[in-house]
């Protein structure tokens, strides 16, 4: 088995913790690096966070770069309100002591593209698009390099979950999804509309605990944490756990179902700022530009889960 090589831009996060975990203990992923990019809480927390979930992996020597500090033209918004002050909070997770990298993320993307043979690296990107789109601008030859782009953001028929039209990840930086839809690479994009068909049970966040490893444990300590406030908000028995799903779809994307269309980013109006213009019924003559998954196998996406985070310390 050849592994996918594949770049994880994240911004931990208890459910980018989880997705980071996913794709540390899938022998089908080369990770290459992390980059860090600000969203939940500020970037000095993310690039941390990242750090901390490698370590908890038992994985120090994996790269992690920080990357861009706010986005490209709005303030920062972060959701502390949903993955607490430290962006990771739950389990008491010691300081990292794994270096961060030197080299801004942004540089670090764009060489390792241009190093790469083209059409090798996968980019799995778990927050605000901000990095990637820095990259493609400094750069745009690294854009017909790039295998695929996965990605997690944007709601349609589910609406949004940070304004009645808009999705976290899209809507800190929507100028950056606006470049990165516009960019002409593969994409293929995670919705609220699939994240919000599958939601953990506490039975599942059980079974992590009962692993008998640290992993789970730490898992476990975390998405209790985190569940909380989507089970206040949504009133259901547990939450949807959004970013695993882009490396899940990758290990195993018989898991998921979809289909081609074209999405627009709305960057001018504020009260839909951010929203992703999904045209599901084909109703214009846009190209598709993006995959737009919306079903989930919700079974056997938390057995994949739970079964490769059993292999971790
Ligand atoms: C997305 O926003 C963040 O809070 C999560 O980590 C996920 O990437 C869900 O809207
Ligand atoms: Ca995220």
């Amino acid at each position: 088995m050849t592994a996918r090589p594949i770049i994880i831009d994240t911004d931990p996060g208890q459910d980018d913790a989880i997705a980071i975990l996913l794709a540390l203990a899938s022998p089908e992923f080369e990770v290459l690096g992390l980059t860090a990019v600000a969203g939940n809480v500020p970037l000095t927390l993310t690039e941390k966070n990242a750090r901390k979930v490698c370590e908890l992996a038992g994985r120090p020597e994996v790269k992690v770069f920080a990357g861009c500090a706010r986005p490209l033209v709005r303030a920062q918004v972060t959701a502390e309100a949903v993955h607490g002050k430290t962006g990771l909070d739950g389990p008491d997770l010691p300081e990292p002591t794994m270096p961060l990298q030197a080299q801004h993320a942004v540089d670090w993307i764009v060489d390792s593209l241009r190093g790469a043979p083209a059409g090798s690296i996968t980019l799995c990107t778990l927050g605000p698009l901000t990095n990637i789109a820095a990259a493609m601008i400094k750069a745009p030859d690294i854009v017909p390099r790039i295998a695929e782009i996965v990605l997690m953001g944007g709601g349609f028929f589910e609406g949004g979950n940070t304004t009645p039209a808009a999705e976290f990840n899209i809507y800190v930086d929507p100028h950056a999804a606006h470049v990165v839809f516009t960019s002409g690479a593969k994409l293929t994009m995670h919705p609220l509309d699939v994240t919000h068909k599958a939601l953990m049970t506490p039975a599942w966040i059980d079974s992590l605990r009962a692993l008998g490893n640290r992993t789970g444990a730490a898992a476990a300590a975390m998405l209790d944490f985190y569940e909380r406030f989507d089970m206040e908000k949504y009133g259901a028995e547990g939450g949807p756990l959004h970013d695993p799903c882009v490396l899940a779809y990758l290990l195993k994307p018989g898991l998921f179902a979809g289909r081609d269309c074209s999405v627009e980013i709305e960057t001018g109006s504020e009260l839909t700022m951010g929203m992703t213009v999904v045209d599901w019924w084909n109703v214009t003559p846009a190209p598709a530009n993006c995959r737009v998954i919306n079903a989930i196998d919700s079974t056997g996406f938390y057995e994949l889960i739970r079964s490769r985070l059993a292999r971790l310390p």
